[in-house]
C-alpha cells in the first residue's frame, strides 16, 4: 500500500519535471500532519523526525519566519494570523515548495496544512504530490483551549479571542479537508488527548514502513 503510493507520487513530480516545479529524479513521501490548534502536532512531529528521519515543515512556522524575514508579505500574512485567518494557498505552497527543493530528504511531515480545500488544491496543482497518508489528531476543543494557553511561546494568536477564530475556522474549512481524505481511506486517526508518550506508542506503530530506512541511515553513518 505505501509502496503503492510513493510509485504514484514519483509518477507525478516527473510529469512536473517540465515546468521546474520538482527536480526530476526526487521520490517523495508526504504525509500531512492535521488537527486542531494545539492537539500536539508540533510535539509529535519532533519525535517522528528524532526516531523516522522525516524533516519536519510547519506551515506555520515557515508563514512566522516570513514575517521576521521582513517579506513584502510579512504584514499580510501577520494580520492573518492574528485574525486566525488562512493564508492565500499561493504564498504557504510557495514556502513549502521551496523548503522541500531546499532539502536533501524525500520525507516530510507537512504539519497543519492543508488547512482547507483552496490549500489542498493549489499543492497538489503546483506539486502534483499525493499525501502517502494524513495523520490526524483528534482532540476535543476544552484540552485544545488549556494547552493554547499554557503554550507560552509569546504567540500572537494564543489569546482566548483569536483561538475562539482559529477553532471556528478549523471546524468550518480545515475539517471539511480530512473528511476528503477519509473518504479516500487515507486518515489515520490519533487520540490526542493522551500523554505525550502514549500519543507517541500510537504513532509509532503507523511509521513502521519507515524503521527500515532509519535503520539504513544509523549503518550507514558508522561507515
Ligand atoms: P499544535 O502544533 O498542534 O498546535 P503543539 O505541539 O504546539 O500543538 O502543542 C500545544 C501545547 O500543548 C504545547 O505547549 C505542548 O507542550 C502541549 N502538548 C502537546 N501534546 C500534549 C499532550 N499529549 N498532553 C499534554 N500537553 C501536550
Ligand atoms: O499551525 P499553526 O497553529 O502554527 O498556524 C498558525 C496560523 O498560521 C494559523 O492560525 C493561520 O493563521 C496560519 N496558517 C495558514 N495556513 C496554513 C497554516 C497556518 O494560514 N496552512
Ligand atoms: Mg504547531
Amino acid at each position: 500500500m505505501a509502496t503503492d503510493m510513493a510509485e504514484a507520487t514519483t509518477a507525478a513530480v516527473l510529469e512536473k519535471k517540465d515546468n521546474g516545479v520538482m527536480p526530476e529524479e526526487k521520490k517523495l513521501h508526504v504525509i500531512f500532519v492535521l488537527g486542531g490548534p494545539g492537539s500536539g502536532k508540533g510535539t509529535q512531529c519532533e519525535k517522528i523526525v528524532e526516531n523516522f528521519g522525516f524533516t519536519h515543515l510547519s506551515a506555520g512556522d515557515l508563514l512566522r519566519a516570513e514575517i521576521k524575514s521582513g517579506s513584502e508579505n510579512g504584514t499580510m500574512i501577520e494580520n492573518m494570523i492574528k485574525e486566525g485567518k488562512i493564508v492565500p494557498s499561493e504564498v504557504t505552497v510557495k514556502l513549502l515548495q521551496k523548503a522541500m527543493q531546499e532539502s536533501e530528504n524525500d520525507k516530510f511531515l507537512i504539519d497543519g496544512f492543508p488547512r482547507n480545500e483552496e490549500n489542498r488544491a493549489a499543492f497538489e496543482n503546483v506539486t502534483g504530490i499525493q499525501p502517502e497518508f494524513i495523520l490526524f489528531f483528534n482532540c476535543p476543543e476544552e484540552e485544545m483551549l488549556k494547552r493554547l494557553l499554557n503554550r507560552n511561546q509569546g504567540r500572537v494568536d494564543d489569546n482566548v479571542e483569536t483561538i475562539t477564530k482559529r477553532f471556528r475556522v478549523f471546524s468550518e474549512s480545515s475539517l471539511p479537508v480530512v473528511n476528503y481524505y477519509d473518504s479516500k481511506g487515507k486518515v489515520r486517526k490519533i487520540d490526542a488527548v493522551k500523554s505525550k508518550e502514549d500519543v507517541f506508542e500510537n504513532i509509532k506503530l503507523l511509521f513502521a514502513p519507515f524503521i527500515q530506512e532509519k535503520e539504513e541511515v544509523e549503518v550507514g553513518s558508522l561507515n
